[in-house]
C-alpha cells in the first residue's frame, strides 16, 4: 500500500524556510517537535537538505531511515551510513521503496525543491509557523488553503522571544 505521505516543515510568514542551505533561525522546541514527528519513520530529502544535516550533525538523523533524492547516478553517502542511507532517483522510486519497506508514512523534511514536488502528494502538514519575517533563499509553496484542514497543536516563544507555532493541516477530502 502507498505510504501515507507528510510533509513537515517550518515557514516563516514571507515563505522563507531556508538560507545558504541552512536553517535561518534556532529553535530548539521546533528541533525536539521535528525529533517526535519523525523518529521511526522513513524521511525523503534533497540530497542539499540531507548534506546540511551532515554537517550539522556530522552524521545522519537517527532512528531514521534516510531516502535522498539526487539526479547524480553516482551519489552515494558516505562510509559508514550505507545502512541508514539510500540514494534514490525520482520521487516514485522514493515512493516505491517506502512501500517495499512497509513503512505506513513517508515523511518528506524538504528542501524548498522537494515540497514544491510532493505537495501535490501530501495527505498532511506537520506546519510549524514561525512568527517572522525571515530573509533567505529557499521558499515553501504557497498552500490553497481550501484544500486544508488547519488545527492548532499548542504554540510558544524561544528564549529569545521569536514566536512558533505547531499546526497539523489535513488534506480534505470531501
Ligand atoms: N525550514 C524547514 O523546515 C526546512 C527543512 C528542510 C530544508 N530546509 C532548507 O531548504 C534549503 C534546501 O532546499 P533546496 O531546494 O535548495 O535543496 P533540496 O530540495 O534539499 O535538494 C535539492 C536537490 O535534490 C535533488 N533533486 C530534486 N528533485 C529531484 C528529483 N525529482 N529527482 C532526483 N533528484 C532530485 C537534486 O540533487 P542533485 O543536485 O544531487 O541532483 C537537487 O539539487 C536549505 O536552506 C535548508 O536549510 C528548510
Amino acid at each position: 500500500m502507498r505510504p501515507e505521505v507528510v510533509l513537515v516543515v517550518a515557514v516563516a510568514e514571507n515563505g522563507c524556510i531556508g538560507h545558504h542551505n541552512e536553517l535561518p533561525w534556532h529553535i530548539p522546541e521546533d528541533l525536539k517537535h521535528f525529533k517526535t514527528l519523525t523518529t521511526g519513520h522513513a524521511v525523503l530529502m534533497g540530497r542539499k537538505t540531507y548534506q546540511s544535516i551532515v554537517k550539522r550533525l556530522g552524521k545522519p538523523l537517527p532512528n531514521r531511515y534516510h531516502l535522498v533524492l539526487s539526479r547524480d547516478p553516482g551519489w552515494r553517502p558516505d562510509a559508514g551510513h550505507e545502512d541508514q542511507v539510500q540514494s534514490v532517483d525520482s520521487i516514485e522510486q522514493a515512493l516505491w521503496q517506502a512501500e517495499m519497506r512497509n513503512e505506513p508514512t513517508l515523511m518528506v523534511i524538504g528542501g524548498a525543491e522537494i515540497y514544491r514536488q510532493t505537495l501535490v502528494l501530501a495527505d498532511r502538514i506537520e506546519l510549524t509557523e514561525v512568527l517572522a519575517q525571515v530573509p533567505g533563499d529557499a521558499f515553501f509553496p504557497s498552500l490553497h488553503l481550501p484544500d486544508w484542514q488547519r488545527e492548532v497543536l499548542s504554540e510558544g516563544q524561544t528564549a529569545e522571544g521569536l514566536g512558533y507555532r505547531f499546526c497539523r493541516l489535513s488534506r480534505r477530502r470531501d
